[in-house]
């Protein structure tokens, strides 16, 4: 590698080899005719699809075009996800699918990272077994794409780079974002929670938060490219180390700026405060993703999760009573050790006091290196099957109950894109994330209009302009 004057300092050095990239990329356009092309894959959370966004922005400005994966990229970059231990399957899965593709593209480049890199075995794994990997690195170096990448172009591969933590968090860097009236940004990375079950604050290392300015200043750029929504981004928001509920205020005050979400909230930290901004201002969006994992409060203490049965139930009592209208979403895990009949009618009746607009349910996963992979009494998979069968047809219901109190009112959508099925009609969200389907001209994308929900349709609606 060419050694001579590469900036030590980011994110100049990462610019740097983008530029050293194009040039690469210019020599193989001239040579081919067509400039190079690339796919990236994500899996998982919106931490991941935002990690995304970057990685595309980085081979954008590098001069490489996206493509679908079946237009057989040349290069292919999978994001992964290790949240769950079948995510990890499905991830061999996809490696042996794409090791025949490069049989046929042996010019093909494969890459993977994301929070599954983390853990050691993995790469064991991938070093010992699927040999047609070219490019791995984990959650904390993904900046470093531009200069991983052309190791490999102007070195050969494996390049093979995991690190196990870091202080430098480079922003700053391109970003190519799936809808430019919609903007993902990190307030905060990593996690200090530890529930017993969780794997993140291993693979995403510890809490640490970004300056303010640095992320109203990100926020304002947003706006004056085109982004009307902005989506705040943490594993646990509310411990913003400076001050979410402020934070959350200054950033529905910027110009621009229509509507902002946050994601994920942890019960033990939202606080009065953050409801009363909420309800002062309404481009906030009305919808709290607020995780319970379990509504046994002897449960919850095993998880680690410094919450009880009462407590959650008092917060949400304190979030209905400022803002009634609110949508309140959770994730619900089934099965964690221990967990007896008794425990999972807690859940239940949680599900039925709350009344979720929306529940993700997950079937508890071993993870290895957790404190809860060694608990006592794990429940056997067919007492989970059922109990988990018997959730969802709760949270089924009482969801499809809750769509159906907007039938009839009219409500501001922000359109996000033709709809899938059918052209003629456009697919848009409200404020309460709930999706809405009318008919309408494609001109109106990007743009927040007024819709009535006429046809309740158990997750979504019909509506028209
Ligand atoms: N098993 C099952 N679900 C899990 N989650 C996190 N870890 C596990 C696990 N080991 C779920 C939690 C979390 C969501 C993102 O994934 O419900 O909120
Ligand atoms: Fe995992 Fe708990 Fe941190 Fe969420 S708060 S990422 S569930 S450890």
């Amino acid at each position: 590698m060419e050694q001579v004057n590469i900036p030590v300092t980011e994110p100049d050095r990462q610019y740097h080899f983008m530029n050293l990239l194009s040039e690469h990329v210019f020599d193989m356009t001239s040579k081919n005719g067509t400039s190079p092309t690339f796919n990236v894959t994500t899996f998982g959370c919106q931490m991941n699809a935002h990690d995304s966004e970057k990685l595309k922005g980085i081979l954008t400005t590098a001069g490489f075009t996206e493509v679908s994966e079946e237009e057989t990229p040349d290069l292919v970059i999978l994001n992964t996800c290790t949240v769950r231990e079948n995510a990890n399957q499905k991830l061999y899965g996809h490696l042996g699918l794409l090791k025949s593709l490069k049989q046929k593209n042996p010019g093909m480049m494969i890459g993977l990272c994301g929070c599954m890199m983390q853990e050691s075995h993995v790469i064991e794994t991938i070093k010992s077994k699927y040999r047609h990997v070219d490019l791995v690195f984990g959650t904390h170096n993904i900046y470093k794409l531009a200069e991983l990448l052309y190791r490999l172009l102007t070195e050969g591969g494996p390049v093979i780079e995991i690190l196990d933590g870091t202080d430098t968090v480079v922003e700053a860097l391109p970003q190519k974002r799936k809808y430019p009236f919609k903007g993902g940004v990190n307030i905060m990375y990593g996690c200090n929670n530890f529930c017993t079950y969780c794997i993140v604050p291993y693979v995403r290392g510890r809490e640490k938060s970004r300056p303010k300015e640095e992320i109203l200043a990100e926020v304002s750029s947003l706006a004056k490219d085109g982004a009307k929504e902005i989506m705040l981004l943490g594993q646990n928001v509310n411990s913003y180390a400076y001050d979410f509920p402020g934070l959350l205020s200054e950033v529905a005050a910027i110009e621009g700026v229509e509507r902002v979400r946050f994601m994920t909230s942890h019960p033990k930290d939202l606080s009065d405060r953050l409801i009363d901004v909420i309800a002062s201002e309404e481009k906030i969006a009305r919808h709290i993703h607020l995780p319970v994992q379990s509504g046994s409060s002897a449960i919850l203490k095993k998880m680690n999760r410094v919450y009880t049965k009462e407590s959650y139930l008092d917060l949400v009592n304190r979030i209905r009573a400022k803002l009634p209208d609110i949508s309140i979403t959770t994730d619900i895990i089934v099965g964690f050790p221990g967990e007896t009949e008794t425990d999972f009618e807690e859940t239940l009746d949680v599900c039925r006091k709350v009344r979720y607009d929306q529940a993700f349910t997950f079937i508890y996963s071993k993870r290895t290196g957790t404190p809860a992979a060694v608990f006592p009494d794990q429940v056997p998979p067919e007492v989970i099957k059922d109990r988990f069968d018997r959730l969802l047809a709760t949270v089924n219901q009482i969801a499809t109950e809750r769509t159906a109190r907007f039938a009839g009112s009219t409500r501001s959508v922000l359109v996000e894109d033709i709809n899938r099925q059918d052209a003629g009609y456009l697919t848009g969200r409200t404020s309460e994330n709930l999706t809405v389907h009318f008919p309408g001209d494609p001109s109106l994308i990007g743009q927040i209009v007024d819709v009535k929900l006429t046809e309740p349709k158990g997750f979504y609606y019909m509506g028209e302009l």
